[in-house]
């Protein structure tokens, strides 16, 4: 039986969502699964338990979104924090709006580098497609698709990771420099959960407080406040039911109508979809192959 650990930073969602389907096939696979989530309360438990830097594996797999053309702190954080190894397999998935496309490839690029350094041997990336969660929503029915093409993606991914199949993609040095130049997000989303201000409309319920995954929220006499570790995820901005907390400066980066797959996910199950061809016609024909082809 092999050893699988899953390691998964989300924000919104999606990664988690991909993480979960990913384990179920494992599962299905007769693997020993374990999934470790980067979010203060599920480190504090593992610690505790002596699983959170351990590489007892015979195969990792980490999985983050993409942010700024990178992987966001936590998942930086907890590979530095790997114990030295010699030759532990990893794969990486990184998940997306944007693809494949040349601005976002040197995203794994610098936690390659880590852990290359510590002896782990990184045989696999794959990037995952999601809806948008910033700057502007993906097309609802775009946004269907992707989740409709979720589990035969998890399904290839868990067969080509258990085959330890050779996956490495070739990055473009713009991409390596693009990435580098943005690492400046790292700082910014800091100043992010600074501006983050609430409405009248807060109804003091604390959801946004037991959902940060940074634990970066404290009620304070029945007003959420904000520290200094926010990581830009949005997650707070989006689950609030009165939708009361909104940034004052980075307004852009929010999506007005808001982000919720639970939604999506639902209006999928009493939807007929259209074809192929018309939900990747005009702005979204960058994506026809990975609608296509179940393996890219
Ligand atoms: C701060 C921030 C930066 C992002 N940067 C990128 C990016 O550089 N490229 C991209 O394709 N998507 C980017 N996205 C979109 C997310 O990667 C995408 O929506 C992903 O599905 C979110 O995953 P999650 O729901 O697990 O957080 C960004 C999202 C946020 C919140």
């Amino acid at each position: 039986m092999k050893r699988v650990k899953l390691v998964c930073f989300s924000g919104t969602g999606g990664t988690k969502r991909f993480t979960s389907l990913l384990e179920t096939c494992l599962i299905k696979n007769s693997c020993d699964v374990t999934v470790l989530y980067l979010e203060t309360k599920s480190i504090e438990i593992a610690k505790r338990e002596g699983t959170f830097y351990d590489n007892s594996y015979d195969l990792i797999t980490i999985l983050f979104p993409v942010h700024a053309f990178d992987a966001p702190e936590p998942v930086y954080k907890w590979i530095k924090a790997l114990p030295n190894c010699k030759s532990v397999s990893v794969a990486l998935i990184s998940v997306s709006a944007g693809g494949e496309i040349w601005i976002n490839q040197a995203c794994r690029f610098g936690l390659i580098k880590v852990l290359s350094q510590k002896g782990y041997d990184v045989f696999y990336e794959r990037m995952i497609i999601m809806p948008s969660n910033m700057l502007i929503a993906t097309k609802e029915t775009f946004s269907m698709r992707l989740l409709q093409l979720l589990p035969i993606k998890a399904e290839n991914t868990a067969k080509e990771i258990l085959e330890l199949k050779q996956r490495r993609i070739k990055t473009k040095f713009k991409s390596r420099l693009l990435t580098r130049l943005a690492k400046i997000e790292k700082v910014t989303s800091k100043l992010f959960g600074k501006e983050l201000r609430i409405k009248k409309s807060c109804t003091q319920c604390g959801l946004c407080v037991k959902s940060c995954p940074m634990g970066n929220i404290k009620m304070n006499h029945g007003t959420p406040h904000f520290g200094w570790h926010c990581v830009e995820c949005l997650r707070c901005v989006y689950i609030c039911p009165t939708h009361s907390i909104y940034p004052i400066i980075s307004r852009y980066m929010v999506i007005k109508e808001g982000y919720d797959l639970e939604r999506i996910g639902k209006q999928l199950e009493n939807t007929v979809l259209e074809s192929d061809e018309e939900i990747t016609s005009g702005g979204y024909s960058f994506f026809k192959e990975y609608i296509k082809n179940d393996w890219v």
